[in-house]
């Protein structure tokens, strides 16, 4: 399900950036004509895409436990890039126009860029006792940056009772609706125990 609209967000902001390229690029080389006969041809595809764009972008966020800063440059990006556009279309001015546009690639530039950080910090796990990185790969959908969130029922790690050894043996054999993280070595699950007993637990 989440995977789906995941993927229809993607699918949309693609389309989205692809109609506004277009669109800039017809402005800037003042081919007005072919520009209004574009716009008009896409105009509904267009409402559609927004809006399945902006609607997938709001519940994805939602989903997301911590929000990086980053995240909210890309989403002030894209937010004031709307009238930005807007008003650059409507009067025909390309300064603006193209200013939008490259508000929006910027946005692009940043999700593509922390899609790639993310997917580097899930191959590290297998081969680094970082146990930051692991508490942040493995137990942060759940249990949140700070340990508070309680996400699929998860148990708040910043008022646990749990040691170590305890909070390892969670890790590998799981405690009742925590299944164990078993793609985790027993050296990781020790790094990752110390992470939460030094940085969540109490704080
Ligand atoms: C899929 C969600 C999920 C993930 C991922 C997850 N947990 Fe949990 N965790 C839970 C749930 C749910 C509980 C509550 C279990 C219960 O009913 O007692 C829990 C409980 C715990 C507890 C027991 C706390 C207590 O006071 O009893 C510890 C410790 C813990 N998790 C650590 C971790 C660590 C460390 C990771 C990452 C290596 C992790 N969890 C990953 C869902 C998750």
């Amino acid at each position: 399900m989440n995977e789906a609209i995941s993927l229809t967000h993607r699918i949309s902001v693609t389309l989205f950036f692809l109609i506004y390229v277009i669109k800039t690029v017809l402005l800037l080389s003042n081919k007005q004509d072919v520009l209004q006969r574009f716009t008009k041809m896409v105009k509904v595809p267009e409402m559609i895409v927004s809006a399945l764009f902006l609607i997938t972008g709001v519940y994805l966020l939602t989903l997301v436990p911590v929000i990086k800063p980053m995240m909210y440059v890309k989403i002030a990006l894209v937010l004031a890039s709307i009238p930005v556009a807007i008003i650059g279309f409507k009067k025909g001015n390309k300064v603006l126009a193209a200013l939008s546009l490259l508000m929006i690639t910027a946005s692009y530039g940043i999700a593509e860029a922390e899609k790639k950080k993310r997917e580097k910090g899930e191959t590290v796990v297998a081969s680094n006792v970082n146990g930051k990185e692991i508490y942040e790969a493995k137990c942060l959908m759940c249990h949140g940056g700070d340990g508070k969130s309680k996400i699929n029922g998860a148990a708040d790690l910043s008022i646990t009772q749990a040691d170590v050894a305890t909070i390892k043996t969670v890790i590998m054999n799981g405690k009742n609706t925590m299944t164990p993280i078993s793609d985790l070595s027993a050296e990781q699950a020790e790094a990752v125990a110390a992470y939460v007993e030094s940085n969540v637990k109490g704080k």
